[in-house]
């Protein structure tokens, strides 16, 4: 069975870390914030439904321990994208990829793969918030069980590790057995980014996770994300340039051509917005196409 715990990446174009400071607030300290080195590499990477084709020959690197932001107009591919990271991809039905994923050196597109195991490493947070229709508590405590995590004074301190983690704990801790889906919609993602963090993944996908968010929730979420960077690599998806600019290290624009989702330009976030190479990225980020 192919593992995921390798830190033997091999040799890397030296790349210098970003100047985003970033803050721990109440959470454990972490590693520092986004060494140079990919935890995710992605080489020609296609995906297809069917017969239409929804990402073309697509090539990046993802950094570890930093936030990488995929811009672009609905349709060109970046929730695909997200889903072949993780073999989400696998259950759709008719979606086929081609090219190569590396996770820590491991192919991820490996036939002996063990796709739970991935995933548990690679989380996934939705744009609508998917608690479970459970208590606060079982939504925490179920994928921990089936990971094998089983005596309760264990549950019970991961579960408010990642509350607390998240900011919810002072919110909920008096009422962890109350459906989760009675909190509101900013408190529900706050609780699907505390279940994905308590099976201790290394990455974190994020496709629009504030965008079905009102602004306040949608701010505390934010700042959740920045102070989740250097702990956990995040690669999130947003329609919302100005966050993308406040809180990533590097992005990514994404847009359809050729009958294709193309990746057309990618850098550090900096550049991206204030020094765009593709007169497309120029256009998008300036507003003036999108
Ligand atoms: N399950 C699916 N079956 C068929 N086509 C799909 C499916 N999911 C997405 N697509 C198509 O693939 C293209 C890319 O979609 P998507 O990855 O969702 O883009 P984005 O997230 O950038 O809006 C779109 O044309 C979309 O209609
Ligand atoms: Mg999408």
């Amino acid at each position: 069975m192919t593992t995921f715990f390798s830190d033997n990446v091999e040799g890397r174009e030296e790349i210098s870390p970003p100047e985003q400071a970033y803050t721990l607030g109440p959470l454990q300290a972490g590693p520092p914030c986004c060494t140079p080195e990919p935890v995710l590499s992605v080489n020609s990477l296609s995906l297809h439904y069917a017969d239409k084709t929804a990402l073309k020959n697509i090539s990046l690197d993802i950094y570890r321990g930093c936030i990488t932001a995929l811009i672009g107009p609905s349709g060109c591919g970046k929730t695909s994208f997200l889903s072949a990271l993780n073999r989400l991809s696998d259950l759709i039905p008719g979606c086929r990829v081609e090219g190569s994923v590396r996770f820590d050196g491991v192919d991820v597109r490996a036939a002996d793969l063990d796709a739970q195991h991935l995933r548990r490493n690679i989380g996934m947070i939705f744009q609508k918030p998917t608690p479970f229709p459970l208590s606060i508590r079982r939504n925490i405590e179920l994928p921990l069980r089936e990971h094998g995590m089983n005596r309760q004074a264990d549950l019970n301190e991961r579960l408010q590790q990642v509350l607390q983690d998240v900011g919810l704990w002072e919110e909920v801790k008096d009422r962890l057995e109350s459906p989760a889906q009675a909190l509101s919609g900013g408190q529900q993602q706050r609780l699907c980014i505390a279940r994905a963090l308590a099976l201790q993944p290394k990455v974190l996908l994020m496709d629009e996770p504030c965008s079905a968010l009102d602004p306040l929730s949608s701010a505390v979420v934010e700042d959740l994300i920045k102070r989740l960077k250097g702990r956990y690599t995040i690669v999130i998806v947003t329609h919302n340039l100005a966050q993308a600019r406040r809180i990533a290290n590097y992005a990514g624009l994404f847009w359809m051509q050729e009958q294709g989702g193309r990746l057309i330009e990618f850098g550090r976030c900096q550049q991206i917005f204030d020094a765009p190479v593709h007169h497309l990225t120029a256009a998008y980020v300036n507003g003036q196409r999108g």
